[in-house]
């Protein structure tokens, strides 16, 4: 009788010790997209890991652009500046031009897993020792926000449009 009281208590506690260590991690959770994922080999075809690959850019689109502009300016502005000047994260100026459009989505709507998985990310994770977060862009947000980093690079006419 009282071994089994005593077992009894011991599961209890293992449970509960159990739930507990679950409870803690929650937090990380929250940050991490929930989407489908390319989990081929890292191997390095510069277009990132996540769900865009192959991304082909159409013509510039001033009016997409401009509704970048105010995503970025609610979501992503804390972090970054669109010259080439560091704040938490690396300045943007420039970025259309070093990575491919697959490689940029995938950074906008896969963070995390971009700075576990792939090269480029992982060294400017190294390199700002800051984790970039999602930051519950959907997939048309994060193409506007493409075209807004196409102008700020100097794609379009419509530069005049500031
Ligand atoms: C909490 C700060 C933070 C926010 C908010 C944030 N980022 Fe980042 N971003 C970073 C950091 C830091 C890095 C470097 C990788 C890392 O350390 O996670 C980065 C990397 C990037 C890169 C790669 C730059 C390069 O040189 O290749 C792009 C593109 C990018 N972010 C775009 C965005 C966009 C677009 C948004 C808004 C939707 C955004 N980020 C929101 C912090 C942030």
């Amino acid at each position: 009788m009282k071994k089994s009281a005593l077992l009894t208590a011991i599961a209890t506690a293992a449970i509960f010790l159990f739930l507990n260590s679950c409870g803690n991690s929650s937090a990380d959770n929250s940050n991490t997209p929930a989407q489908s994922m390319v989990t081929d080999e890292p191997k390095d075809d510069g277009q990132g890991v996540g769900k865009f690959k192959d991304v082909t850019l159409a013509a510039f689109d001033a009016k997409l652009a401009e509704q970048g502009k105010t995503i970025f300016e609610a979501k992503c502005s804390a972090c970054h500046r669109t010259t080439d000047q560091k704040i938490v994260g690396p300045g943007l100026a420039g970025v259309t031009k070093k990575r491919s459009p697959a490689w940029i989505l995938n950074m906008i709507t896969n963070p995390v897993e971009m700075t576990q998985k792939d090269p480029a990310a992982k060294a400017l994770l190294e390199e700002h020792l800051t984790q970039m977060t999602f930051q519950d862009v959907s997939d048309s947000d994060a193409k506007a926000l493409l075209e807004y980093l196409r102008q700020v690079d100097g794609e379009g006419p419509a530069q005049a449009s500031n």
